[in-house]
């Protein structure tokens, strides 16, 4: 069963929901995510802002997901760090879809870093989650082409049309595990 983190529009989600993946439960760290409406499962904000602190956040997100019944977590477009709290309770269990060809170009720039640096070719990752920003061990990845005419909304959807095939690949394998 799999939980969704979210924190915008949520086109990974809708991909993974048009899969047929067992979604259960969609998470976010913003009440007024997009995302969030395209869930017909269980569905829940955990603002920041609500809680002591990031670890008490994370903790009450990770039991909230638990009690759903999640055993694999995928971070689709979820821009916020998550801290051990979060992570120990799914241990190689997370993982996220990042746009460029990670360990190239982490963080929440990477679009409009690529195109700065002019590289030829770009792409999508998707990766298990650690404490780091982008950083755990990639479990597959696809090139695109940068076009000298892109803009960063031009290259980030084509991307991000890799992204809505790639990561429904792996969580699928993920699942049958
Ligand atoms: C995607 O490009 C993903 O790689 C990145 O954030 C974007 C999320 O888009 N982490 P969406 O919310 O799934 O449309």
């Amino acid at each position: 069963m799999i939980g969704v983190l979210v924190s915008g529009e949520g086109t990974n989600l809708q991909a993974l929901l048009d899969a047929g993946l067992p979604v259960v439960a969609v998470a976010s760290n913003k009440r007024d995510a997009p995302a969030l409406e395209r869930a017909s499962c269980a569905a829940a904000a955990f603002e920041l802002a609500d809680f002591p602190d990031r670890a008490a956040r994370d903790a009450a997100m990770a039991g909230w997901l638990g009690e759903q019944g999640v055993r694999l977590v995928v971070l689709a477009g979820y821009m916020h760090l998550l801290t051990p709290a979060f992570l120990d309770c799914f241990p190689r269990a997370v993982v996220n879809v990042h746009p460029s060809l990670l360990p190239e170009f982490p963080g929440a720039h990477a679009v409009e870093e690529q195109l700065a640096a002019g590289i030829a070719e770009s792409g999508a990752t998707v990766h298990l989650v650690d404490e780091g920003i982008d950083s755990g061990p990639v479990l597959a990845q696809e090139r695109v082409p940068v076009l000298p005419s892109d803009t960063p909304e031009t290259l980030h959807a084509r991307i991000k049309s890799v992204e809505h095939r790639l990561l429904p690949e792996v969580v699928r394998e993920l699942c049958a595990r």
